[in-house]
Protein backbone atom coordinates (compact mmCIF):
# COMPACT_ATOMS: atom_id res chain seq x y z
CA UNK A 1 0.00 0.00 0.00
CA UNK A 2 1.01 3.42 -1.30
CA UNK A 3 1.82 5.91 1.69
CA UNK A 4 1.42 9.31 0.99
CA UNK A 5 4.02 11.99 1.63
CA UNK A 6 3.28 12.91 4.87
CA UNK A 7 3.11 16.83 6.47
CA UNK A 8 6.50 16.49 8.00
CA UNK A 9 8.66 15.32 4.37
CA UNK A 10 6.77 18.39 2.79
CA UNK A 11 7.21 20.64 5.58
CA UNK A 12 11.42 19.06 5.59
CA UNK A 13 11.51 19.96 1.60
CA UNK A 14 9.77 23.81 2.08
CA UNK A 15 12.93 23.91 4.71
CA UNK A 16 15.69 22.76 2.64
CA UNK A 17 14.63 24.19 -1.03
CA UNK A 18 12.56 27.33 0.21
CA UNK A 19 8.79 27.97 -1.37
CA UNK A 20 7.11 27.76 -3.77
CA UNK A 21 8.11 24.93 -4.21
CA UNK A 22 6.76 21.82 -6.53
CA UNK A 23 7.30 18.26 -4.97
CA UNK A 24 6.38 14.83 -6.41
CA UNK A 25 6.30 11.36 -5.52
CA UNK A 26 7.78 8.86 -7.57
CA UNK A 27 5.93 6.20 -6.02
CA UNK A 28 2.43 7.35 -6.88
CA UNK A 29 3.35 7.93 -10.48
CA UNK A 30 4.85 4.57 -10.44
CA UNK A 31 1.25 3.55 -8.43
CA UNK A 32 -0.73 5.20 -11.28
CA UNK A 33 0.85 3.38 -14.22
CA UNK A 34 0.91 0.12 -12.15
CA UNK A 35 -3.25 0.70 -11.81
CA UNK A 36 -3.51 0.84 -15.80
CA UNK A 37 -1.01 -2.09 -16.92
CA UNK A 38 -3.12 -4.01 -13.93
CA UNK A 39 -6.10 -3.34 -14.87
CA UNK A 40 -5.36 -3.58 -18.94
CA UNK A 41 -3.57 -7.34 -18.40
CA UNK A 42 -4.71 -9.69 -21.58
CA UNK A 43 -5.86 -5.97 -23.50
CA UNK A 44 -3.28 -5.25 -26.65
CA UNK A 45 -2.62 -1.94 -24.68
CA UNK A 46 -0.18 0.48 -25.24
CA UNK A 47 0.41 3.85 -23.13
CA UNK A 48 2.13 6.94 -24.02
CA UNK A 49 2.56 9.36 -21.29
CA UNK A 50 1.19 12.70 -22.61
CA UNK A 51 4.20 14.40 -21.38
CA UNK A 52 2.75 18.13 -21.52
CA UNK A 53 1.68 17.25 -18.23
CA UNK A 54 5.51 17.34 -16.71
CA UNK A 55 8.26 17.64 -18.67
CA UNK A 56 11.27 17.44 -16.28
CA UNK A 57 13.40 15.58 -17.80
CA UNK A 58 13.90 13.14 -14.23
CA UNK A 59 10.36 12.70 -14.27
CA UNK A 60 10.52 11.47 -17.69
CA UNK A 61 13.36 9.02 -17.16
CA UNK A 62 11.58 7.74 -13.96
CA UNK A 63 8.48 7.45 -16.01
CA UNK A 64 10.45 5.33 -18.58
CA UNK A 65 12.05 3.52 -16.32
CA UNK A 66 8.78 2.03 -15.21
CA UNK A 67 8.01 0.92 -19.19
CA UNK A 68 5.72 3.41 -19.99
CA UNK A 69 6.04 5.04 -23.54
CA UNK A 70 5.91 9.09 -24.04
CA UNK A 71 3.45 11.32 -26.47
CA UNK A 72 4.48 14.67 -27.00
CA UNK A 73 2.43 17.41 -28.23
CA UNK A 74 5.42 19.34 -30.08
CA UNK A 75 8.51 18.91 -31.38
CA UNK A 76 10.88 20.14 -28.66
CA UNK A 77 9.12 17.60 -26.52
CA UNK A 78 10.21 15.07 -29.28
CA UNK A 79 13.40 16.33 -28.18
CA UNK A 80 13.12 16.54 -24.47
CA UNK A 81 11.88 12.41 -24.51
CA UNK A 82 15.14 11.63 -26.59
CA UNK A 83 17.42 12.96 -24.12
CA UNK A 84 15.05 11.07 -21.84
CA UNK A 85 16.38 7.79 -23.32
CA UNK A 86 13.05 7.04 -25.54
CA UNK A 87 13.36 5.23 -27.97
CA UNK A 88 11.82 6.43 -31.21
CA UNK A 89 9.31 3.61 -31.59
CA UNK A 90 8.01 4.53 -27.72
CA UNK A 91 7.41 8.40 -29.00
CA UNK A 92 4.22 9.02 -30.03
CA UNK A 93 3.72 12.80 -31.48
CA UNK A 94 0.68 14.09 -31.89
CA UNK A 95 0.34 17.80 -32.32
CA UNK A 96 -2.00 20.29 -33.58
CA UNK A 97 -1.86 23.11 -36.23
CA UNK A 98 1.63 22.52 -36.93
CA UNK A 99 4.36 23.58 -40.00
CA UNK A 100 5.04 20.90 -41.88
CA UNK A 101 8.80 21.40 -41.04
CA UNK A 102 8.13 19.81 -37.76
CA UNK A 103 6.21 16.98 -39.34
CA UNK A 104 9.35 16.50 -40.90
CA UNK A 105 12.19 16.75 -38.03
CA UNK A 106 9.38 14.01 -36.33
CA UNK A 107 10.00 11.60 -39.37
CA UNK A 108 13.93 12.40 -39.34
CA UNK A 109 13.57 11.22 -35.87
CA UNK A 110 11.85 7.81 -36.69
CA UNK A 111 9.16 8.71 -34.22
CA UNK A 112 5.48 7.38 -34.45
CA UNK A 113 3.31 10.44 -35.82
CA UNK A 114 -0.33 11.45 -36.21
CA UNK A 115 -1.20 14.05 -38.60
CA UNK A 116 -4.22 16.64 -37.53
CA UNK A 117 -5.46 18.38 -40.93
CA UNK A 118 -5.40 17.56 -44.26
CA UNK A 119 -3.23 20.07 -45.51
CA UNK A 120 -0.73 18.12 -43.81
CA UNK A 121 -1.84 14.65 -44.60
CA UNK A 122 -1.43 16.21 -48.13
CA UNK A 123 2.25 16.97 -47.93
CA UNK A 124 2.99 14.15 -45.94
CA UNK A 125 1.59 12.24 -48.91
CA UNK A 126 3.69 14.17 -51.03
CA UNK A 127 6.87 13.85 -49.12
CA UNK A 128 6.59 10.34 -48.48
CA UNK A 129 4.31 8.65 -50.08
CA UNK A 130 3.88 5.00 -48.83
CA UNK A 131 7.10 5.21 -47.14
CA UNK A 132 6.50 6.49 -43.71
CA UNK A 133 3.75 4.65 -41.62
CA UNK A 134 1.32 7.25 -39.93
CA UNK A 135 -1.51 7.78 -37.90
CA UNK A 136 -4.77 10.36 -38.31
CA UNK A 137 -5.97 12.62 -35.84
CA UNK A 138 -9.78 12.94 -36.39
CA UNK A 139 -12.40 15.24 -34.40
CA UNK A 140 -15.21 12.84 -33.89
CA UNK A 141 -17.95 15.73 -32.79
CA UNK A 142 -18.44 14.21 -28.94
CA UNK A 143 -18.41 16.73 -26.24
CA UNK A 144 -16.64 15.38 -23.68
CA UNK A 145 -14.75 16.26 -20.92
CA UNK A 146 -14.41 19.12 -17.51
CA UNK A 147 -15.27 22.27 -19.66
CA UNK A 148 -15.76 23.73 -22.59
CA UNK A 149 -12.00 25.03 -22.79
CA UNK A 150 -10.20 21.26 -22.12
CA UNK A 151 -13.12 19.38 -24.38
CA UNK A 152 -11.55 19.09 -27.78
CA UNK A 153 -13.90 16.49 -29.91
CA UNK A 154 -16.60 18.88 -30.39
CA UNK A 155 -18.00 20.17 -33.64
CA UNK A 156 -16.27 23.59 -33.49
CA UNK A 157 -12.62 22.49 -31.92
CA UNK A 158 -9.80 22.84 -34.04
CA UNK A 159 -8.55 19.77 -33.04
CA UNK A 160 -8.32 16.52 -35.51
CA UNK A 161 -9.82 16.32 -38.94
CA UNK A 162 -13.52 16.47 -38.95
CA UNK A 163 -15.20 12.78 -39.44
CA UNK A 164 -17.44 13.74 -42.06
CA UNK A 165 -14.25 14.45 -43.85
CA UNK A 166 -14.00 11.20 -44.35
CA UNK A 167 -14.09 11.40 -48.28
CA UNK A 168 -11.32 14.16 -48.61
CA UNK A 169 -8.63 12.03 -46.64
CA UNK A 170 -9.19 8.67 -48.72
CA UNK A 171 -8.68 10.70 -51.39
CA UNK A 172 -5.31 11.67 -50.01
CA UNK A 173 -4.80 8.18 -49.10
CA UNK A 174 -5.57 6.71 -52.54
CA UNK A 175 -3.76 9.69 -54.80
CA UNK A 176 -0.54 9.45 -52.73
CA UNK A 177 -0.88 5.85 -51.29
CA UNK A 178 -0.46 6.42 -47.52
CA UNK A 179 -0.07 3.78 -45.20
CA UNK A 180 -2.35 4.82 -42.46
CA UNK A 181 -1.72 2.89 -39.67
CA UNK A 182 -3.53 4.50 -37.10
CA UNK A 183 -6.72 6.27 -35.92
CA UNK A 184 -6.60 9.00 -33.07
CA UNK A 185 -9.32 10.41 -31.50
CA UNK A 186 -9.06 12.76 -28.03
CA UNK A 187 -11.99 14.43 -27.17
CA UNK A 188 -10.80 15.99 -23.99
CA UNK A 189 -9.67 16.12 -20.48
CA UNK A 190 -10.97 14.86 -17.29
CA UNK A 191 -13.48 12.31 -18.85
CA UNK A 192 -15.32 10.61 -16.08
CA UNK A 193 -17.64 8.73 -18.30
CA UNK A 194 -16.30 5.59 -19.45
CA UNK A 195 -18.99 5.72 -22.49
CA UNK A 196 -17.29 8.35 -23.73
CA UNK A 197 -14.20 5.99 -25.03
CA UNK A 198 -16.70 3.40 -26.40
CA UNK A 199 -18.19 6.17 -28.51
CA UNK A 200 -14.55 6.98 -29.74
CA UNK A 201 -14.01 3.06 -30.40
CA UNK A 202 -17.46 3.08 -31.99
CA UNK A 203 -16.00 5.85 -34.75
CA UNK A 204 -12.92 3.47 -35.12
CA UNK A 205 -14.97 0.29 -36.02
CA UNK A 206 -16.97 2.03 -38.64
CA UNK A 207 -13.81 3.71 -39.95
CA UNK A 208 -11.73 1.24 -40.15
CA UNK A 209 -12.72 -0.97 -43.46
CA UNK A 210 -11.48 2.33 -44.78
CA UNK A 211 -7.93 1.35 -43.73
CA UNK A 212 -6.77 -1.93 -44.60
CA UNK A 213 -3.11 -1.25 -42.94
CA UNK A 214 -4.79 -0.02 -39.92
CA UNK A 215 -2.67 -1.50 -36.77
CA UNK A 216 -3.50 0.88 -33.68
CA UNK A 217 -6.63 2.76 -32.32
CA UNK A 218 -5.49 5.56 -30.21
CA UNK A 219 -7.90 6.57 -27.86
CA UNK A 220 -6.14 9.80 -26.43
CA UNK A 221 -5.32 10.56 -22.99
CA UNK A 222 -8.29 12.25 -20.29
CA UNK A 223 -8.93 9.96 -17.66
CA UNK A 224 -10.11 12.13 -14.72
CA UNK A 225 -8.18 12.12 -11.54
CA UNK A 226 -10.30 13.06 -7.97
CA UNK A 227 -9.53 16.56 -7.58
CA UNK A 228 -12.34 17.01 -4.89
CA UNK A 229 -12.95 15.22 -1.89
CA UNK A 230 -14.94 12.64 -2.30
CA UNK A 231 -14.98 12.64 -5.92
CA UNK A 232 -14.87 9.29 -8.31
CA UNK A 233 -12.03 9.31 -11.25
CA UNK A 234 -12.28 7.18 -14.36
CA UNK A 235 -13.04 3.49 -13.30
CA UNK A 236 -10.11 1.92 -15.10
CA UNK A 237 -11.06 -1.01 -14.90
CA UNK A 238 -14.35 -0.42 -15.94
CA UNK A 239 -12.65 0.90 -18.98
CA UNK A 240 -10.52 -1.73 -19.92
CA UNK A 241 -13.35 -4.08 -19.94
CA UNK A 242 -15.36 -2.16 -21.97
CA UNK A 243 -12.59 -1.78 -24.64
CA UNK A 244 -11.35 -5.39 -24.32
CA UNK A 245 -14.59 -6.35 -25.32
CA UNK A 246 -14.71 -3.74 -28.30
CA UNK A 247 -11.47 -4.92 -29.81
CA UNK A 248 -12.71 -8.72 -29.76
CA UNK A 249 -15.66 -7.06 -31.78
CA UNK A 250 -13.21 -6.10 -34.21
CA UNK A 251 -11.29 -9.14 -34.10
CA UNK A 252 -14.67 -10.83 -34.63
CA UNK A 253 -15.62 -8.87 -37.06
CA UNK A 254 -12.98 -7.83 -39.25
CA UNK A 255 -10.50 -10.88 -38.41
CA UNK A 256 -8.00 -8.64 -37.16
CA UNK A 257 -6.09 -7.60 -34.12
CA UNK A 258 -5.85 -4.37 -33.23
CA UNK A 259 -3.68 -2.73 -30.26
CA UNK A 260 -5.33 0.43 -28.01
CA UNK A 261 -3.54 3.14 -27.47
CA UNK A 262 -3.50 5.88 -24.78
CA UNK A 263 -2.06 8.83 -24.13
CA UNK A 264 -2.79 9.78 -20.30
CA UNK A 265 -0.95 12.83 -18.57
CA UNK A 266 -2.94 13.74 -15.31
CA UNK A 267 -3.40 9.92 -14.47
CA UNK A 268 0.25 9.13 -14.18
CA UNK A 269 1.47 12.37 -12.81
CA UNK A 270 -1.58 15.01 -10.82
CA UNK A 271 -2.00 13.10 -8.12
CA UNK A 272 1.35 12.66 -6.99
CA UNK A 273 2.26 16.02 -7.06
CA UNK A 274 2.07 18.52 -4.48
CA UNK A 275 2.65 22.63 -4.54
CA UNK A 276 3.93 23.87 -1.55
CA UNK A 277 3.72 27.75 -1.01
CA UNK A 278 3.52 29.97 1.98
CA UNK A 279 1.59 32.81 3.53
CA UNK A 280 2.77 36.27 3.10
CA UNK A 281 -0.03 38.77 4.08
CA UNK A 282 -3.31 38.63 5.53
CA UNK A 283 -5.71 41.01 4.79
CA UNK A 284 -9.43 41.40 5.99
CA UNK A 285 -12.30 43.16 4.15
CA UNK A 286 -15.77 43.51 5.05
CA UNK A 287 -16.62 40.13 3.31
CA UNK A 288 -13.08 38.29 3.23
CA UNK A 289 -10.36 36.97 4.52
CA UNK A 290 -7.30 37.16 2.53
CA UNK A 291 -4.32 34.28 2.58
CA UNK A 292 -1.87 36.11 0.43
CA UNK A 293 0.84 33.79 -0.53
CA UNK A 294 4.12 33.96 -2.57
CA UNK A 295 2.62 32.34 -5.44
CA UNK A 296 0.05 33.32 -8.22
CA UNK A 297 -0.79 32.02 -11.64
CA UNK A 298 2.45 32.24 -12.75
CA UNK A 299 3.08 29.02 -11.13
CA UNK A 300 -0.78 27.56 -11.01
CA UNK A 301 -2.70 29.05 -13.62
CA UNK A 302 -5.54 25.53 -13.57
CA UNK A 303 -7.97 27.53 -10.68
CA UNK A 304 -7.98 30.88 -12.27
CA UNK A 305 -7.60 29.44 -16.40
CA UNK A 306 -10.05 26.81 -16.01
CA UNK A 307 -11.71 27.20 -12.81
CA UNK A 308 -10.21 24.19 -11.57
CA UNK A 309 -10.57 23.34 -7.78
CA UNK A 310 -7.24 21.81 -5.94
CA UNK A 311 -7.40 21.13 -2.56
CA UNK A 312 -5.72 23.19 -0.17
CA UNK A 313 -4.12 22.46 3.35
CA UNK A 314 -2.54 24.46 6.26
CA UNK A 315 0.30 22.15 6.92
CA UNK A 316 1.64 24.30 9.53
CA UNK A 317 -1.24 24.78 11.39
CA UNK A 318 -3.05 21.77 11.24
CA UNK A 319 -4.74 21.53 15.32
CA UNK A 320 -6.48 24.68 14.81
CA UNK A 321 -10.20 25.41 14.56
CA UNK A 322 -11.52 26.27 10.72
CA UNK A 323 -12.14 29.68 8.86
CA UNK A 324 -12.89 30.95 5.66
CA UNK A 325 -10.29 32.53 3.29
CA UNK A 326 -9.50 33.44 0.04
CA UNK A 327 -6.41 32.38 -1.31
CA UNK A 328 -5.28 34.80 -3.33
CA UNK A 329 -1.19 35.37 -5.35
CA UNK A 330 0.53 38.19 -5.46
CA UNK A 331 0.79 38.92 -8.88
CA UNK A 332 -0.97 42.22 -10.24
CA UNK A 333 -3.87 40.67 -11.12
CA UNK A 334 -6.90 39.33 -9.59
CA UNK A 335 -5.21 35.72 -9.11
CA UNK A 336 -8.02 33.96 -6.99
CA UNK A 337 -7.26 30.39 -5.86
CA UNK A 338 -10.23 30.07 -4.02
CA UNK A 339 -12.76 32.38 -2.55
CA UNK A 340 -14.28 30.86 0.12
CA UNK A 341 -11.99 27.74 1.42
CA UNK A 342 -12.20 26.40 4.91
CA UNK A 343 -8.95 26.35 6.05
CA UNK A 344 -7.39 25.59 9.57
CA UNK A 345 -6.85 28.93 10.81
CA UNK A 346 -3.69 30.75 8.67
CA UNK A 347 -1.28 32.60 10.27
CA UNK A 348 1.32 34.58 7.76
CA UNK A 349 4.50 32.08 7.36
CA UNK A 350 2.07 29.26 7.44
CA UNK A 351 2.43 26.76 4.82
CA UNK A 352 -0.31 26.26 2.51
CA UNK A 353 -0.50 23.30 -0.18
CA UNK A 354 -2.20 22.83 -2.87
CA UNK A 355 -2.83 19.01 -3.93
CA UNK A 356 -2.92 17.06 -6.94
CA UNK A 357 -1.01 19.40 -8.75
CA UNK A 358 1.49 17.70 -10.88
CA UNK A 359 -0.38 17.75 -14.37
CA UNK A 360 0.03 20.92 -15.95
CA UNK A 361 1.11 23.32 -12.50
CA UNK A 362 4.50 23.75 -13.40
CA UNK A 363 3.88 22.90 -17.19
CA UNK A 364 2.19 26.23 -17.57
CA UNK A 365 4.06 28.32 -15.11
CA UNK A 366 5.32 31.23 -16.16
CA UNK A 367 7.68 34.17 -15.16
CA UNK A 368 5.19 36.80 -15.44
CA UNK A 369 5.94 39.84 -12.84
CA UNK A 370 9.50 38.89 -13.51
CA UNK A 371 8.83 36.57 -10.59
CA UNK A 372 10.82 33.08 -10.71
CA UNK A 373 9.59 29.77 -11.73
CA UNK A 374 9.20 27.40 -8.72
CA UNK A 375 11.76 24.47 -8.01
CA UNK A 376 10.83 21.23 -8.12
CA UNK A 377 11.71 18.31 -6.35
CA UNK A 378 11.32 14.30 -6.64
CA UNK A 379 10.70 12.32 -3.55
CA UNK A 380 12.12 8.77 -4.74
CA UNK A 381 13.12 6.34 -2.30
CA UNK A 382 12.17 8.35 0.96
CA UNK A 383 14.67 10.59 -0.76
CA UNK A 384 13.93 14.05 -1.70
CA UNK A 385 16.29 15.01 -4.96
CA UNK A 386 15.82 18.69 -6.41
CA UNK A 387 15.12 18.39 -10.23
CA UNK A 388 14.90 21.95 -10.91
CA UNK A 389 16.68 25.02 -9.68
CA UNK A 390 14.26 27.67 -8.47
CA UNK A 391 15.15 30.43 -10.75
CA UNK A 392 17.67 33.13 -10.40
CA UNK A 393 17.70 36.74 -11.59
CA UNK A 394 19.89 36.30 -14.50
CA UNK A 395 17.46 33.57 -15.81
CA UNK A 396 14.73 36.84 -16.42
CA UNK A 397 17.13 38.36 -18.44
CA UNK A 398 18.79 35.01 -20.39
CA UNK A 399 17.96 35.81 -23.84
CA UNK A 400 16.94 39.53 -23.95
CA UNK A 401 19.60 41.50 -25.70
CA UNK A 402 20.63 44.88 -23.85
CA UNK A 403 20.15 47.94 -26.65
CA UNK A 404 21.93 51.17 -25.89
N1 LIG B 1 -3.47 13.48 -25.73
C1 LIG B 1 -3.73 14.65 -26.36
C2 LIG B 1 -3.77 14.69 -27.81
C3 LIG B 1 -3.97 15.80 -25.58
O1 LIG B 1 -4.24 16.95 -26.19
C4 LIG B 1 -3.92 15.72 -24.17
C5 LIG B 1 -4.15 16.92 -23.35
C6 LIG B 1 -3.63 14.48 -23.58
C7 LIG B 1 -3.42 13.38 -24.40
C8 LIG B 1 -3.55 14.29 -22.08
O2 LIG B 1 -4.74 14.59 -21.44
P1 LIG B 1 -4.86 14.26 -19.87
O3 LIG B 1 -4.79 12.76 -19.73
O4 LIG B 1 -3.74 14.91 -19.19
O5 LIG B 1 -6.18 14.83 -19.48
N2 LIG B 1 -4.03 21.74 -19.32
C9 LIG B 1 -5.33 21.24 -19.02
C10 LIG B 1 -5.83 20.11 -19.81
C11 LIG B 1 -5.65 20.27 -21.31
C12 LIG B 1 -4.65 19.31 -21.79
C13 LIG B 1 -4.48 19.34 -23.26
N3 LIG B 1 -4.28 18.09 -23.85
C14 LIG B 1 -5.53 21.05 -17.52
O6 LIG B 1 -4.74 21.59 -16.76
O7 LIG B 1 -6.51 20.47 -17.10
Amino acid sequence: MLIPLDNNILQEIAQTYGTPVYVYHAEKIADQFKKLTTAFTGVNARFFYACKALTNISILKYIRSLGCNIDCSSINEVHIALKAGFAPANILYTSNGIAFEEIQTAVELGVNINIDSLSNLEKFGKTYGHLYPVGIRLLPNIMAGGNLKISTGHENSKFGIPVYQLNQILALVERYKLRIVGLHIHTGSEIKDVEVFIKVADIFFELAPHFPELEFLDMGGGFKVPYKENEQGTDIYLLAQEVSAVLNKFDATYGKKFQVWFEPGKFLVSEAGSFITQVNVLKTNTNLNFAGINSGFNHLIRPMFYDSYHRITNISNTEAPTKEYAVVGNICETDTFAWNRPLNEVREGDLLVFHNAGAYGFEMGSNYNSRFLPAQVLHKNGQAHLIRKRDELADLWRNQIELD
